[in-house]
């Protein structure tokens, strides 16, 4: 049974280290994928990185499928009902990206209630394994394209507030500072 972890939050430092590559893809492993994309879903979230539920390794849990509850855009039909479409990707790699970029308002669970406009190129490749250890390969454009590189940026400790003018950066990692030291209290 997946157990939903807790995720971290800016200022914890580990959130700015980089991941280890995984060696061995085994029950544990796959445990944990699991316990990720039930944490991610519970968050709700799109996207989550294994750091962020406390576990530095280059894993990552995605799904971009429309959810229940999802406002249909005006004028669409209703949406089908909603089919999980769930994604894991170990050790991901980005082998190429396009010159063309696109803007996009992101969030991250691990900054709650933060939303910026980022800019990052609008398609990439990404090599992977799959949770059988298969090698697989993606090219993705849209929003799986920015879900994609938001996550492997944080493997790297990039936060999608690294993106940021160090203005807007320093002003939000301020007020989680300042958060987070009331909540010690
Ligand atoms: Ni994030």
């Amino acid at each position: 049974m997946a157990r939903i972890r807790d995720i971290i939050t800016i200022p914890d430092k580990l959130l700015k280290e980089a991941s280890l590559p995984v060696e061995r893809i085994d029950d544990e492993v796959r445990a944990l994928l699991d316990d990720m994309l039930e944490t991610m879903y519970e968050a709700p979230g799109i996207g989550l990185a294994a750091v962020q539920v406390g576990v530095p390794r280059r894993l990552i849990t995605v799904d971009i499928a429309p959810r229940e509850g999802d406002e249909p855009e005006e004028g669409e039909e209703p949406p089908p009902p909603p089919e999980p479409d769930p994604m894991f990707l170990i050790n991901p790699e980005i082998l190429w990206r396009s010159d063309e970029v696109k803007t996009y308002e992101e969030g991250c669970l691990s900054i709650p209630e933060y939303f910026a406009d980022v800019e990052r190129p609008a398609a990439v490749r990404v090599a992977y394994l799959d949770r059988d250890g298969e090698a697989r390969e993606i090219e993705a454009d849209g929003v799986l394209a920015v879900v994609l590189q938001h996550e492997i940026d944080h493997l790297d400790g990039t936060l999608f507030i690294d993106h940021l003018s160090r203005l807007k950066r320093d002003m939000v990692v301020k007020k989680f500072t300042k958060q987070a030291r009331t909540k010690a209290l």
